[in-house]
């Protein structure tokens, strides 16, 4: 089979590293990747935007199968126009890809069908907001509705700081469109927990755990990022709070979207916080989580080809997940200054040394090749290195072993991605 990827990070790095152990994978395609994906597969510079460029391609070299895997496209509707151009295209529609491309859609979804979330409220004016939050208890949190890259979340610890978020969010237009719409919710307390599935528009599959560092500095501090590090599985997702979710959160997720006449066919992401309570779902998303899949994916015993097929063709039930019995962890490499400024651009060196290192991955979130073929860094998020073990211990020792095989300038981490394994 011939295979396009749409997209150009350390996700798509890791979807393309997975799909090429298929023994159906003839050639894989990315557009656009980047100098990492390009050891994998043949990087085409058109953009995840260009939608008539994308199918265009895919037709004229008989693509059998495109996977779409940020979310802008495929809130914008990417998977629709393969499908209008008849080529099978993996990933929700426009109409099931609102799970995440707005916040206010999941929210009343969830309240409508029971499923356990924070309290909250819509506002498409500040005013409105501003009145709300004079009684509303502190801490809360904005949220943009739309697509922010992740950071359209502010949560807020007093009065003054929640009206100075609404005015960033709503009047400043800090995120533009997104914040046109906000929910303002319930401050939920405990740990998170990322749980990736795959869902045929019936039958869900739940992936094996894991949990990110969003915020950029050690310690959860400093700004929210598109995520610095993760591990899996996570030792707080028990059995306990998988049947819970099972029954409560997963598939009546999945049920909602149908009935909806919103059938979701892709990865349904759960942002899943664990409160004293019981878990809530803290967000969806409607595609594979970066850097989740850094680790979850080097975990999957399955051909990838296999469950990206059945949930296009509605046969996941004939489908049951594996995972190895082992952990993985990914630490970022970043740019210094990110995800405000930061420079790109340096030369990386040492990435020769993951090569046959068995259980150490470098998966390219932002990389190219400059004008003389070396690599270089072209992004907040450069590099993750992912490594796994018999144990989250383990895994963790050699993640942050194998981060000193490759060096850029302007280099910066966490240094404490994992530390939650020593409170398990
Ligand atoms: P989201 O983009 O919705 O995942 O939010 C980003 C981050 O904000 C989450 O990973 C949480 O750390 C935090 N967050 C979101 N909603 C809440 C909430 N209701 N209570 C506490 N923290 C939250
Ligand atoms: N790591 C969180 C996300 O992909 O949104």
């Amino acid at each position: 089979m011939k295979l396009l990827i749409v997209g150009g990070g350390g996700r798509e790095h890791a979807i393309a590293w997975k799909l090429a152990q298929s023994p159906k994978a003839e050639k894989i395609y990315c557009a656009p990747g980047n100098a990492g994906i390009a050891e994998i597969a043949e990087c085409v510079d058109i953009g995840v935007m260009e939608f008539d460029r994308l199918v265009a391609f895919a037709k004229e070299h008989a693509i059998d199968l495109t996977v779409v895997a940020p979310d802008d496209p495929l809130a914008a509707g990417a998977v629709d126009a393969f499908e209008a151009a008849g080529l099978r295209a993996f990933g929700p529609r426009k109409n099931a890809a609102i799970l995440e491309g707005s916040k206010a859609f999941s929210k009343d979804l969830m309240k409508k069908y029971g499923i356990p979330t924070a309290a909250y409220e819509t506002f498409d004016s500040a005013e409105a907001a501003l009145v709300y939050l004079e009684t509303a208890p502190m801490p809360i949190v904005l949220k943009a509705d739309g697509l922010a890259l992740g950071k359209g979340v502010l949560i807020c610890n007093t009065l003054e700081e929640a009206k100075a978020g609404v005015k960033t969010l709503m009047l400043d237009k800090q995120f533009g469109a997104a914040g046109n719409r906000i929910v303002i919710e319930e401050f939920l307390t405990g740990r998170e927990v990322s749980v990736l599935s795959f869902v045929d528009g019936k039958t869900i599959r739940i992936m094996t755990s894991a949990q990110d560092h969003k915020r950029a500095k050690d310690g959860d501090q400093g700004l929210n990022t598109g995520g610095m590090g993760t591990f899996s599985p996570s030792p707080f997702y028990t059995e306990e709070v998988d049947a819970f979710c099972r029954e409560h959160i997963y598939q009546p997720t999945v049920d909602a979207m149908r009935a909806e006449g919103r059938e979701f066919r892709g990865v349904i992401f759960f942002g899943l916080i664990l409160t004293k309570d019981g878990p809530r779902v803290l967000e969806y998303n409607a595609r594979f989580g970066d850097p989740e899949t850094q680790v979850v994916l080097p975990r999957m015993k399955n051909d990838l080809v296999d469950v990206f097929e059945a949930c296009i063709d509605g046969t996941l039930d004939q489908i049951e997940l594996e995972f190895e019995d082992n952990a993985a962890v990914c630490v970022v490499l970043a740019s210094g200054g990110y995800p405000e400024h930061y420079e790109k651009g340096f030369r990386i060196s040492g990435l020769e040394k993951f090569r046959g290192a068995d259980g150490y991955y470098v998966f390219h979130a932002g990389s190219k090749f400059d004008a003389d073929g070396n690599i270089v860094t072209n992004g907040g998020r450069v590099l993750g290195v992912t490594a796994t073990g018999p144990d989250l211990k383990t895994a963790r020792a050699n993640a942050y072993a194998a981060t000193e095989w490759v060096t850029f300038q302007n280099q910066y981490m966490r240094h404490d991605i994992g530390k939650a394994i020593d409170e398990a």
